[in-house]
């Protein structure tokens, strides 16, 4: 006797996962090599490398060891890095982020030299630069309180990107969240001559918990106060489509949301909404939470980390920044 019709249809989803190539074969979400961009901290305090706690295998590079880093991530797959400084001074207006010989304006020259066709990236921020870790200039007010002060600190992120491009970036990620920065830094690109460099900026970045790992990594916690006057708050998604719709309107080229695991959500409302180019920001706090329970066995890192790639591609991101991005683009190819 045959089943009755209604098991025939029953079955088929197990008839679909039956084995390994027919997985592939009806697989939605696949995650690339070409889809990751891999962040790196390049300092100018040190002669050798430094390794991270907070983020195991993640270290602050000499520009020498930063080549290498890119070279070997290259070989793999790996086609865009992006970079982040620690200058050995600071200021109270981060004057290293715009300087020609910075550190990342050097690492950047060195990496165009030595890889040409990676993609680099520059993360533009004041943050590791100034004195007071704030993503700006600030001023303290007559109630003692300080503040960070919107246009002037554009002004010096426009000058920022411009020093970049010159240095041969091949795109500026703003991620100061400033207002009116995107289009500060279209105009002030534009004016040097460097209207084909893209601008990815971070739409949506939220006040997180989540970077912790990273103000270790960059050396850019704020002295005082904190970055909720002008990050996200968590609970907010219609805002967080608002802050992206104003960055589109400003020509940014492509999105990014951040942090990633908490923030699938907004990944898919502003990629559905408005269809750029979207990166996530799988952050230092997403990195370190996986390693440390890794390392004590509690889970299997590559299995969670290959999962929540997939899960970042299929709530709509097109790249996928993260601090695994050699460990993936290597187990795909082991695949
Ligand atoms: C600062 C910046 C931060 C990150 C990237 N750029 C930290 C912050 O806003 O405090 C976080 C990245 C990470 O946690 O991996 N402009």
């Amino acid at each position: 006797m045959p089943p009755p019709f209604d098991l025939h249809l029953a079955r088929r989803p197990r008839r679909l996962r039956a084995n390994a190539a027919l997985r592939e074969l009806v697989r939605e979400t696949v995650v690339r090599a070409a889809d990751l961009i891999l962040p790196l901290f390049v300092s100018e305090k040190i002669t050798v490398r430094r390794p991270i706690t907070s983020m195991p295998g993640v270290d602050q590079l000499t520009v020498a060891e930063l080549v290498q880093e890119a070279a070997s991530a290259w070989e793999v797959g790996v086609r865009a890095v992006l970079l982040f400084g620690i200058p050995t001074g600071k200021d109270e207006r981060g004057s290293g982020a715009y300087a020609d010989d910075g550190v990342v304006q050097q690492a950047v020259r060195a990496l165009k030299k030595a890889v040409p066709d990676l993609l680099v990236i520059t993360d533009v921020c004041l943050c590791e630069y100034t004195s007071h870790g704030h993503c700006g200039v600030t001023e303290c007010g007559e109630d003692g309180d300080f503040h960070v002060l919107n246009d002037p600190s554009v002004e010096l992120l426009a000058r920022v990107a411009v020093s970049h491009a010159a240095a041969g970036a091949d795109l500026v990620a703003p991620s100061d969240m400033m207002d009116g920065r995107v289009r500060a830094i279209r105009s002030a690109l534009d004016a040097r001559g460097f209207t084909n460099i893209p601008i990815m900026s971070y739409a949506s970045k939220f006040a997180s918990g989540f970077y912790g790992p990273f103000r270790e990594a960059a050396e850019g916690a704020p002295q005082f106060g904190d970055r909720r006057t002008y990050q996200m708050d968590s609970g907010n998604a219609r805002e967080a489509l608002r802050e992206a719709a104003t960055d589109v309107e400003e020509s940014a080229d492509m999105l990014i949301v951040k942090p990633g695991l908490p923030y699938l959500d907004i990944l898919w409302r502003v990629k559905e909404k408005f269809g750029l180019p979207t990166a996530v920001y799988n952050v230092s706090g997403e990195y370190a939470m996986i390693k440390a329970a890794a390392e004590k066995g509690w889970l299997d890192e590559r299995t969670a980390v290959m999962e929540m790639m997939t899960s970042f591609k299929r709530a709509g991101a097109d790249l996928i920044i993260t601090y695994w991005a050699r460990d993936v683009a290597r187990w795909l190819t082991e695949q």
